[in-house]
């Protein structure tokens, strides 16, 4: 409890490292106390000041209080987070929400966008616990691919697979398309996804039909990120607190809003895009 309520005060920080990724996503490095317990999965409350506050996975934390979150502009606060040099300052409340449980056995990592983040994150914990490491990337083109070397380093060789929708790297066509032919070929223990919604629909899909335990990271959208506002429930959870990080049990009973709606800043149930 103690832990709940300091991880949702505000604090402030300098940033210490930025590193540019791809043309629209960058990487950004600074200290903070609270983040050394951080775990894969869970997300901070990012605050720009003067523009907003908004939810971003981390990245990496470790003992030395040194976090990380990779942030793709979208929007204005993202573009303005984009803009950020070594030196400015900005705020952060968190870690919030649950995270990946450590699973053994074969694991199959699927991640798309900036989703790849938390699953890097997870890929450095699992590396000495999992025997078989696979993990599948996909984006649209070469440049929008992240942290393909750094996961070349985790996982051993031929076990990270990159997918391309115009081939412009690694294999011509979409993460699912090629998460269900080594799902036809190769038993797995546990699948753990997060990106885009209806990839991970898929993913989900895929893990039922083959009877594979599987962890999926949602993006709703997040006001107060503590359980009160609202803003993130899915059916009867809310993500911020009994998410981001949902089983495909919990899925199940969501069905009707996994992968077809949200909320909007009113409240509304709007489709997904
Ligand atoms: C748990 C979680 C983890 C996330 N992790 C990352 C990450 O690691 N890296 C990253 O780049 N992005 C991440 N996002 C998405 C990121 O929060 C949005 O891209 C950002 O809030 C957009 O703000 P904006 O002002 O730039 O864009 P806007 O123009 O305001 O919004 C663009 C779109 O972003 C979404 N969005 C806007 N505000 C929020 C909000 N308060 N909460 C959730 N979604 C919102 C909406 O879908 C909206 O249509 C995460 C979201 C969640 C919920
Ligand atoms: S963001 Fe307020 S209840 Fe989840």
């Amino acid at each position: 409890m103690a832990y709940r309520i300091v991880a949702n005060q505000l604090r402030t920080t300098r940033i210490l490292n930025v590193k540019t990724e791809s043309p629209t996503v960058k990487t950004f490095t600074f200290k903070d106390k609270v983040c050394t317990r951080a775990k894969p999965g869970q997300f901070l409350m990012f605050w720009i000041p003067g523009v907003d506050e908004i939810p971003l996975s981390i990245l990496d934390a470790n003992g030395d209080g040194a976090v990380s979150v990779a942030v793709k502009k979208v929007g204005e606060a993202t573009q303005a987070l984009y803009n950020k040099k070594v030196g400015e300052i900005v705020g952060l409340r968190g870690p919030f929400g649950n995270s990946f449980t450590l699973k053994r056995g074969r694991i199959l990592m699927v991640g798309g966008g900036t989703g790849i983040a938390p699953l890097l994150f997870l890929t450095k914990k699992l590396a000495s616990k999992a025997t078989k490491l696979v993990s599948v990337v996909g984006a649209k083109t070469k440049k929008e691919l992240l942290f393909i070397d750094k996961l070349e380093e985790i996982c051993s060789e031929g076990n990270l697979v990159a997918t391309t929708e115009d081939g412009s790297y690694g294999i011509k066509c979409l993460a699912t398309a090629l998460l269900e032919s080594l799902l036809a070929k190769e038993r797995f223990d546990a699948i753990y996804t997060c990106g885009p919604e209806q990839m991970m629909l898929k993913a989900f899909v895929l893990a039922e039909k083959h009877g594979i335990t599987l962890e999926a990271s949602l993006e709703r959208l997040m006001r107060c990120a503590i359980g009160l506002c609202g803003s993130c429930v899915v059916g009867k959870y809310r993500v911020c607190r009994d998410g981001p990080v949902f089983t495909a049990s919990q899925l199940r009973e969501v069905r009707s809003e996994f992968g077809i709606s949200k909320r909007d800043f009113y409240g509304k149930k709007i489709p997904l895009e």
